[in-house]
């Protein structure tokens, strides 16, 4: 019998984007989790399988050969993953083999933070495996290690969501900061299956900056404003104003270029449907759009992101970050 550990996905509810120039962002762990079941092996080899993906391979002397999928996604889902599980082992002190199934309900490459909550479920489980002690700051350190070899330089938003769950205030000069959130955020998320690289998203912010830095400014200035006064919204219950700020920022982040075509025809049909208010989330330029619905209308904005053209879930809040299911 292995171990099961899973770590739920997130969405940024504001501030993306104008976090990388060091202002403030909300970020929500979703109740979409990744799965990581890990059970030990007779010899030393370390086998992956993504059962979503249809991907699989194994590990030997630190080279993976590929069984099934493509070998460049292979590598790109697999490299992070070996890199946590390597972290443990090292702390542990003897190379054991595993074998790691990995089950997601998490779209990947949609900005919903599926690599860190596979990372951050694989240390867990390996750790428990093996009877190396993990905090929770140990996991994040561990999955933040592996997520930078998948975007770069990554703000850290995805690990830490990942394994502290709930909402997080996050600022990169003052870290994380736990949100009481006690209402129930009623969200639809719309994949407009366009992919996109969050890198390109950033240069593409980064060039208009330069060239028009008083206008970009002040819109980084008005996007500071929104986080805070949604923090406020999210302490008082208020979904009406929860969804005009939401707006404001699509319109900000519409500003800096980071939406296009396919997010806006989802955010204008989840409006015309009736919802309080939708914006792009993560780093634009296709991706995943979200819209905050009153419970009653959660069908009709269902039904017209569907219609629209996009692959519509509902999605809530979760408090539980990384966890064990099964030992
Ligand atoms: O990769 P995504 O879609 O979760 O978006 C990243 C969020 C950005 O603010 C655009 C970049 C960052 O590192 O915070």
């Amino acid at each position: 019998m292995g171990v099961v550990a899973s770590a739920p996905a997130k969405v940024i509810l504001f501030g993306e984007h104008f976090v990388v120039y060091g202002e403030p962002a909300i970020v929500l762990a979703i109740d979409k989790r990744a799965y990581a079941n890990v059970e030990s092996r007779k010899d030393k080899r370390l086998y992956m399988r993504s059962a979503n993906l249809n991907l699989s391979g194994c590990f030997e002397n630190g080279i993976l050969r590929i069984e099934q999928g493509d070998a460049k996604e292979a590598k790109s889902r697999f490299e992070p993953v070996k890199l946590a599980v390597d972290k443990i082992l090292e702390k542990y002190g003897e190379r054991v083999g595993l074998n790691i199934e990995i089950n997601s309900t998490v779209p990947v490459a949609a900005g919903l933070g599926s690599s860190a909550a596979v990372a951050a479920a694989v240390a867990a489980a390996v750790g428990e495996l093996v009877g190396v002690k993990m905090t929770k700051e140990d996991i994040l350190r561990v999955s933040f290690e592996a997520e930078k070899t998948v975007h770069g330089t990554p703000s850290g938003i995805d690990p830490a969501i990942a394994t502290f769950g709930g909402a997080l205030l996050f600022q990169t000069d003052t870290g994380f900061k736990p949100l009481e959130v006690s209402m129930d955020i009623p969200l639809i998320i719309g994949n407009t299956g366009v992919e996109r690289s969050t890198r390109l998203q950033v240069e593409k912010v980064r060039n208009l900056r330069e060239k028009h830095s008083q206008i970009v400014d002040h819109i980084m200035w008005a996007a500071r404003e929104v986080v805070l006064r949604a923090v406020d919204a999210l302490k008082e219950n208020d979904l009406e104003t929860l969804g005009e700020l939401m707006n404001i920022n699509h319109a900000l982040l519409y500003g800096v270029g980071v939406s296009d075509e396919s997010l806006e025809w989802l955010i204008n049909a989840a409006r015309k449907a009736g919802a309080l208010g939708a914006k792009l989330t993560g780093a634009g330029g296709g991706g995943c759009m979200i819209a905050l619905s009153k419970n009653e209308k959660l069908e009709d904005i269902l039904e017209a992101i569907q219609r629209a053209g996009g692959r519509p879930f509902v999605a809530r809040k979760t408090d539980e970050g990384v966890r064990i299911e099964q030992n």
